[in-house]
């Protein structure tokens, strides 16, 4: 069982921990900026037992989310959790009025295309070269 709700202040350094080691995020003060004072942002922790054990960082424009980020500890993988996450703030995004959700993910992660897809996503579009190392993003999108 678990339990997705916005993150709790003293679980912030852990979330930046992940970034830092996943997705090279390594500027606390960028993070804090960007992610935190900025109220179009919310992080939303991914709870077992009230142990933190991944995360989802979404963007919120009116009727429209697009997912910024997404995170499972790698112990707690292939559990079925990031689906469950996932589902689970469907329902919190579908009581704020939101229409359709969005997101960008690495043409080469299958893993998370594979998961998106589970959830309902859609692939739209291929953005080339969208990556620093030149890789390309695959457009999804979900109606919700
Ligand atoms: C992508 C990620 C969030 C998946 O989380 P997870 O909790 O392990 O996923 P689930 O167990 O809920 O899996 C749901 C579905 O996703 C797919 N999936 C998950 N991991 C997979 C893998 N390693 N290989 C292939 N498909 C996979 C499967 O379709 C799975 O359904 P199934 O169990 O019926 O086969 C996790 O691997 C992760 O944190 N990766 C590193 C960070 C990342 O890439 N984030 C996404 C950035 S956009």
């Amino acid at each position: 069982m678990i339990d997705i709700k916005v993150l709790e202040n003293k679980d912030l350094l852990d979330v930046i921990a992940y970034e830092n080691e996943y997705f090279n995020i390594t500027n606390y003060e960028m993070f804090i900026e960007t992610y935190v004072e900025n109220p179009l942002f919310e992080i939303y922790g991914i709870y077992k037992y009230n142990i933190l054990i991944g995360y989802i960082i979404i963007w919120l424009d009116e009727d429209k989310s697009q997912i910024y980020s997404m995170l499972i500890n790698e112990k707690y993988r292939r559990n079925g959790y990031g689906f469950k996450a996932l589902l689970k703030l469907e329902n919190i995004l579908s009581d704020k009025h939101i229409k359709e959700w969005t997101l960008e993910v690495r043409a080469s992660n299958n893993a998370a295309i594979q998961l998106y897809k589970k959830v309902g996503f859609k692939s739209v579009a291929e953005r080339k070269n969208y990556y620093k190392n030149n890789e390309n993003a695959l457009l999804m999108y979900k109606k919700l």
